[in-house]
């Protein structure tokens, strides 16, 4: 049995209330439905600027009413100090998801995505210090890595940022650093690594790989890949990240705490190769595939060339185990967009 396992069991037997920033969003959405699984009470925070309503009711539909009944939605905004205030009442773990993705839109408006993820990261980081949350776990990224040239990439080890969506992402790490110190505040920061699955948006401009894949191979259009294809991620189903989440949010451990830990699977793909298997996985769920191309650009500004975690730090004193692998997590990933995109 692991951690996981008996960390579930728990959570089971007795209700805490937790807020969700970014609950309508990909990785809110699927923390949301884990949680309120798990009988747990679940305040919502979001501005929609980039999740969905739809994600919310899929949910909806996923959960017993008595569940449902124990979500409550608030519509507002981080960069709002009163509406975080509000959310933050009676909280007992924070999950911060709330913020602005993507490397090429902190390109296009480095200002818009500064406000977003360091102003109300800092103001949500105030409120849950003033309303005495027992721990406040937020979304880093593995963009903080930078330039830094090891593989794989250990916590302890990064370089400079390379955008500044990176850059956003390092100073919400110096500000939980901060407020641990100052503050004596519980924070834990999850660097993740191209978390994908299923509620993750195919659309727009910013759209992740995964589901733009999916979407472009379902619906028999060509897919585009920056550079040459050997550009490599470690791929991370949505069910590790929520288990790395739920983990940091409840562990005991002083040596556990204050920290900033690597969330991925531990195995490296380049885009080609993951284009390969998300057309298998497509051309298995459908009889025609038309004669879709993959079409080679220049690389992006910003991105970083080759990206592996180390995920050890997390399994030694989160217990977190992946129960994912890319493979597993495509084929999940691929009932989901074939049930929804087609
Ligand atoms: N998906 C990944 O692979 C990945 C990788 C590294 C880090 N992250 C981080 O994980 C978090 C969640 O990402 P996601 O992939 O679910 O993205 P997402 O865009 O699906 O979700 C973000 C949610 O936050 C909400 N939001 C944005 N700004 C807000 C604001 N000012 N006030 C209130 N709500 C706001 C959006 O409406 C959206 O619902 C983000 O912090 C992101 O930077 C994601």
């Amino acid at each position: 049995m692991t951690r996981y396992d008996i960390l579930t069991k728990e959570l089971k037997a007795k209700q805490s209330a937790w807020l969700v920033t970014g609950v309508a969003g990909f990785i809110g959405s699927n923390l949301l439905e884990t949680l309120l699984k798990l009988n747990q009470q679940v305040v919502g925070l979001d501005n929609f600027s980039t999740g969905h309503q739809y994600n919310l009711e899929e949910v909806h539909g996923l959960v017993t009413k008595e569940q449902w009944e124990n979500f409550t939605l608030i519509k507002g905004d981080i960069c709002n100090i009163a509406t975080c205030h509000q959310a933050c009442q009676g909280v007992d773990y924070v999950l911060h998801q709330a913020a602005l993705g993507s490397v090429p839109r902190s390109i296009e408006d480095p200002a818009l995505t500064n406000e977003n993820n360091i102003s109300g990261f800092l103001n949500i980081l105030i409120a849950a210090r003033d309303a005495k949350v027992k721990r406040f776990v937020y979304a880093a990224s593995s963009s903080t890595y930078g330039d830094h040239p090891d593989l794989p990439k250990q916590e302890a080890h990064i370089g400079a940022p390379l955008s500044p969506y990176a850059v956003t992402k390092l100073v919400n790490e110096l500000y939980a650093d901060v407020f641990a110190k100052t503050y004596d505040f519980k924070t834990i920061g999850l660097r993740y690594f191209n978390i994908f699955g299923q509620r993750q948006d195919p659309n727009g401009a910013y759209a992740a790989v995964i589901p733009k894949w999916f979407a472009a191979l379902l619906s028999g259009e060509d897919s585009y890949i920056n550079g040459d294809g050997k550009t490599s991620r470690d791929f991370c189903f949505i069910d590790n990240c929520v288990q790395a989440n739920l983990l940091a949010a409840t562990a005991q451990s002083e040596n556990a705490v204050n920290q900033v830990y690597n969330v991925a699977f531990g195995e490296r793909t380049t885009l080609t190769k993951l284009h390969e298997l998300i057309k298998a996985r497509v051309e298995q769920s459908q009889e025609k595939n038309g004669d879709s191309q993959l079409i080679y650009h220049d690389f992006r500004a910003g991105d970083v060339r080759h990206s592996l975690a180390d995920i050890s730090k997390a399994e030694i004193l989160l217990g977190y185990s992946p129960r994912f692998s890319i493979e597993e997590g495509l084929n999940k990933a691929a009932e989901w967009y074939t049930k929804n995109l087609l």
